[in-house]
């Protein structure tokens, strides 16, 4: 398995867990609790930064190859491209959203809960779609020469989450990511 594969493997793992945790934010706001605005934010900033700025433009070059390669891919996964312009549309949605409740402006909370919970939808059925289709397609496809050109023109930016920034933002997310694992751990 190209190591690639592993590192865009891991990248989803951290974006799973950011949607978990604006998933849970949710349901406080739906059962009429206070939700912490602290972590929504926090966990909408990271959506904007990482997955939008080097996770997704990195796909982007692996499906080009890919594409190049096996132009018959496109039927089989979908334009991924398209996919992620629909995602960073479905994103400012949300970013919008959010800046109005944190404005308090005349939103409804129905609203925020239903475009966020229309973002979380769409972002697992896109992790889910790539790794049941899209990366098996470029391990089968994709040989060594083509890792290395990726490899060269790919970011080498590491997810905020994945190093342990600084960011007392992303500290507080990874640890409610951390303190919710453990929790549903216990749970289970
Ligand atoms: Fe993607
Ligand atoms: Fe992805």
């Amino acid at each position: 398995m190209p190591p690639i594969i592993d590192l865009l493997r891991r990248e989803h793992g951290y974006i799973v867990s950011v949607l978990d945790v604006l998933e849970q934010q949710l349901r406080r706001f739906e059962i009429g609790d206070q939700a912490d605005y602290e972590i929504v934010a926090a966990a909408v900033e990271y959506f904007q930064g990482f997955p939008d700025r080097c996770h997704h433009p990195k796909e982007n070059l692996v499906f080009d190859r890919l594409r190049k390669r096996d132009p018959s891919v496109v039927q089989e996964i979908g334009d991924l491209a398209q996919a992620h312009r629909d995602i960073e549309a479905a994103l400012r949605a949300l970013g919008g959203a959010l800046t109005a409740v944190l404005n308090d402006a005349e939103v409804p909370r129905q609203i925020f809960v239903q475009i966020a919970k229309d973002f979380i939808a769409q972002q697992r059925q896109h992790c889910a779609l790539e790794e049941t289709q899209f990366f098996p397609a470029i391990a089968r496809i994709l040989a060594d020469d083509d890792w290395q050109v990726l490899q060269g023109a790919m970011t080498q930016e590491r997810d905020q989450l994945l190093n342990g920034s600084g960011d007392r933002r992303f500290e507080l997310l990874r640890r409610t990511i951390l303190e919710w694992q453990s929790e549903t751990a216990t749970e289970r």
